[in-house]
């Protein structure tokens, strides 16, 4: 038994890496299939007591899973492609596997960086001047903004998710496929999108 360190420690990382990948990005739908809906159902009154206790809490998962995903997978980075040498090819140019790995970890660098420099600076300011009985007089704008960059991390994490996978299942699908992939993964979370707008909240 774990007579292949190597191996042990890709799963280690991977299993580190995809644990804190789902908190983050279950709540990234959450907020957008669940949340942003309900927000438009929610009466202004109640947003004081409702807002800071529920999403104080679900912003605190969401920003350390960010964080975490982001740091495990950078390691997995390193011990892949540089330790293990997958990212030259033999002829020594960037191998495909590493051209879709920079394609998810890019998106998902982009993503994270939203969470941390965007979003939730943002709503640190919204939801803590609800918590303390002073609304913050720009909360409107703030929340356009942090609202686009959570829709933006929506439709990204489809694209970035075939390139997290394709690497080790499909390293040789061309590189002209993340189009297919950009497509497909924002394609899908267009339809859901739209499908949460119209979910019954009867049974
Ligand atoms: C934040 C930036 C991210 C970076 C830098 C990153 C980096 C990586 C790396 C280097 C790998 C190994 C790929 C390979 O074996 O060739 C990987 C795999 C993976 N990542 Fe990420 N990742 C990031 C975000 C995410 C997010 C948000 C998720 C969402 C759950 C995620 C889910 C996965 C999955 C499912 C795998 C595949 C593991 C496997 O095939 O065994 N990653 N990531």
């Amino acid at each position: 038994m774990f007579d292949d360190p190597a191996s042990l420690m890709n799963v280690l990382l991977r299993w580190g890496h995809i644990v804190f990948g789902i908190i983050w990005i279950g709540h990234l739908y959450f907020f957008n299939l669940v949340n942003v809906p309900f927000q438009g159902d929610l009466a202004k009154e109640l947003k004081p007591q409702v807002n800071p206790k529920l999403l104080l809490r679900a912003f605190y998962w969401f920003r350390w899973g960010a964080m975490y995903t982001f740091l495990f997978g950078i390691l997995l980075f390193g011990y892949k492609y540089f330790h293990q040498k997958l990212f030259f090819d033999a002829d020594g140019g960037v191998s495909n596997r590493a051209l879709w790995m920079l394609f998810g970890g890019l998106l998902g660098t982009i993503m994270w960086f939203n969470v941390w420099f965007v979003i939730w600076p943002r709503q640190k300011l919204i939801l803590g001047g609800l918590a303390a009985g002073t609304p913050h007089p720009d909360a409107a704008a703030l929340a356009a903004t942090a609202g686009k960059a959570s829709r933006f991390n929506t439709y990204a994490s489809g694209p970035m998710l075939f390139g997290m996978i394709v690497p080790n299942n499909y390293a040789g699908w061309p590189a002209v496929g993340m189009l297919v992939a950009i497509i497909l993964g924002a394609g899908f979370w267009f339809g859901l999108i739209k499908r949460s707008f119209k979910i019954k909240t009867v049974v």
